[in-house]
């Protein structure tokens, strides 16, 4: 497995790869690996002759007073976990490898990326979409995987794709939990023990208002049920939505296709998770 920090390590490799017609598969993450991210690799190694891991906590997709200084940084522990995985590649770069001091170029992927978590941090999915391209263009993958758990950057991801043409393959991986039910995340390790007992109540929510939806109650009851079950439990809510799953509208009564959203803060702590199911 080579570990690389610059672009110019990361193109000699590729360019060898590519030379010899072998496919490339890219897991994009920010690091401080768990099981999830570890899923998404196993199912990375499973579509390509080569697999392309990259490390990078991206600044443009963090606000004002978010936890980017903070966010967890365990380069040499993410490295040990993914030697025995069959990872080809990992692309660490630096921040000033990613960004020119200069760039003017910002991707945004207009409407889906406006609500929910967009709504709550402004600039958040601009940042993801631009880097997600920029990371696509360095390294050209033939497939790319992410995880089902952030069901709404997936969505942005996809659309952006459709909309530019890039000739990517996009792979979703079903959201990995603990015991408990709680999503794993990397934001998980900023939790006590007792708030993450807390924790387990955002995937009670869903499983909640899941069973209310296909016992036909209305979806506005559910959604503020759901949100004072939450604020009950000693969480700050900030979204529950009941959404078609293919374009993230509100969904209707008429609608078969659904996924639950939910988006809320534990103390300082932001998690989100998502239900995905046909009535
Ligand atoms: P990060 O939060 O590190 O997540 C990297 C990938 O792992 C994403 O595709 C995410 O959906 C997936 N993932 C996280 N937790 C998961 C879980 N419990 N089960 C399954 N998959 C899970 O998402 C990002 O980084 C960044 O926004 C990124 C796409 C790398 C752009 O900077």
């Amino acid at each position: 497995m080579v570990v690389v920090d610059k672009l110019s390590g990361l193109q000699q490799a590729l360019k060898t790869w590519r030379q010899s017609s072998q496919r490339i598969a890219f897991v994009p993450t920010m690091g401080n690996l768990h099981a999830g991210h570890l899923q998404l690799v196993t199912e990375a190694r499973q579509l390509a002759e080569r697999v392309v891991i990259s490390i990078f906590v991206n600044p443009s997709q963090f606000g004002v007073g978010e936890d980017y200084a903070s966010y967890p940084r365990t380069e040499q522990d993410d490295i040990d976990k993914l030697k025995p995985l069959g990872v080809d590649l990992v692309f660490m770069p630096s921040v000033a490898e990613m960004y020119l001091p200069d760039a003017k170029t910002t991707v945004l992927v207009n409407g889906i990326s406006d609500n929910y978590c967009g709504a709550f941090r402004p600039g958040h999915f601009a940042g993801v979409a631009t880097v997600v391209c920029k990371l696509f263009n360095m390294v050209q993958p033939d497939v790319a995987v992410f995880g089902l758990k952030d069901f709404q950057q997936l969505a942005v991801i996809r659309t952006m794709v459709k909309d530019l043409n890039m000739p990517v393959q996009i792979v979703g991986v079903d959201t990995v939990r603990e015991a408990s039910g709680l999503a794993m995340s990397s934001r998980n390790g900023y939790l006590s023990d007792g708030q993450k007992a807390v924790a387990t109540s955002l995937y009670q929510s869903l499983l909640a208002a899941k069973t209310a939806v296909l016992a036909g109650v209305d979806y506005e009851d559910v959604e503020q049920q759901s949100l004072l079950f939450l604020q009950q439990a000693g969480f700050q809510p900030d979204y529950f939505s009941i959404c078609r799953s293919h374009d993230l509208a509100k969904a209707t009564a008429a609608d078969n296709d659904l996924v639950l959203l939910v988006a809320a803060k534990l103390g300082s702590t932001r998690l989100i998770d998502n239900i995905c199911f046909t009535k």
